[in-house]
């Protein structure tokens, strides 16, 4: 098979467009809870916000979503106690 300019080219996009999709699907944004003493040990999400409500020592930030799930988006503690992600 010869390929000419315009195949070349087209081959490198579709490449790209390859690259960019598997690197982009592997990438967390949200950042995971930290695998620290306070994080490991704390069970529920009543224990969550009492740290991270408004009035805790680090609120979420605003516009945070409101969602219960907290292991939904942020990655459980390595040494977690609790139960293993719902
Ligand atoms: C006793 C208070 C306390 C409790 C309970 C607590 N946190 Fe935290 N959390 C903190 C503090 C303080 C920080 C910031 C300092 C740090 O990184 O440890 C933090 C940081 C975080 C961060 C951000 C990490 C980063 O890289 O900035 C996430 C996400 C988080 N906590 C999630 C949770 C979740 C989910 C729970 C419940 C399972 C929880 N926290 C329970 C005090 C708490
Ligand atoms: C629907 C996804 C989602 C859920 C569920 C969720 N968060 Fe977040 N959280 C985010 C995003 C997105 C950010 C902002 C990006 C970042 O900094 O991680 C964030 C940021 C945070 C931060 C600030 C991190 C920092 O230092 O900038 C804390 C603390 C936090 N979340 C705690 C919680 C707690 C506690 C729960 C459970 C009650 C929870 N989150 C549930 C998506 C979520």
């Amino acid at each position: 098979m010869k390929l000419n300019k315009r195949d070349t080219i087209f081959l490198l996009i579709v490449a790209g467009v390859i690259i960019f999709l598997t690197v982009g699907a592997t990438e967390r944004t949200t950042k995971s809870v930290p695998d620290n003493d306070t994080h490991k040990n704390v069970t529920s999400r009543a224990q969550c916000m009492a740290c991270h409500g408004v009035e805790g020592v680090k609120p979420q930030p605003l516009g945070h979503p409101k969602a219960n799930q907290c292991f939904q988006c942020h990655t459980q503690p390595e040494h977690w106690v609790g139960s293993s992600k719902k």
